[in-house]
């Protein structure tokens, strides 16, 4: 499979999977959690998707297509280990959907920040809450569910409280 192949899969099941946990969660309160926001993509997306809720987005450094970057107070600037841990004390375990995309090229790495990121993620998802991930999480108490038939199993994960 071709590194092109594998964006392409990364990328349509990003969509496929966010759109299932949109519906998901429609009619949920509580405030919806971006993780990365790289070119805002996926942020654009979600935006459009669910303009009746409240987005905020975590990143260490802002440098998103202009079209597609958020509002100074949709902002959570700083590194995820120092903000999210911020994020809990301010909001307590009310998110209901929560979308990260954090990785780069190094799997191993990704896989690794993925383990270290798991226990501050999880306790900000509300019950019913749902969690989408390009990288496989390490949740103690957040199932993994099935993925919607247009997702490709491996390229995206999501997890429920
Ligand atoms: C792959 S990009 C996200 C792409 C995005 N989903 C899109 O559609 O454009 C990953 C982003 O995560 C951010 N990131 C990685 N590690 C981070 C950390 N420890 N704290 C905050 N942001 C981080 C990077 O700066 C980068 O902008």
């Amino acid at each position: 499979m071709s590194r092109l192949d594998v964006f392409i899969n990364r990328m349509v099941s990003q969509r496929a999977c966010l759109d299932y946990a949109v519906d998901a969660t429609k009619g949920m309160t509580g405030p919806v959690f971006e993780l990365g926001l790289g070119n805002g993509r996926t942020f654009d997306h979600m935006r459009e998707k669910m303009p009746e809720r409240q987005i905020f987005v975590f990143e260490r450094e802002v440098a998103s297509n202009p079209a597609s970057t958020p509002t100074e107070d949709q902002t959570i600037l700083g590194d995820v280990r120092d903000t999210l841990p911020a994020a809990l004390e301010r909001f307590g375990p009310t998110a209901h959907l929560i979308h990260a995309d954090l990785g780069g090229h190094n799997l191993e790495k990704n896989d690794a920040f993925a383990r270290l990121i798991s226990p501050l993620v999880e306790p900000l998802l509300a019950p019913g809450g749902l969690m989408v991930s390009s990288d496989q999480m390490y949740f103690d108490d957040l199932r993994e569910i099935d993925l919607p038939a247009d997702a490709v199993p491996g390229r995206c994960f999501i997890y429920q409280r």
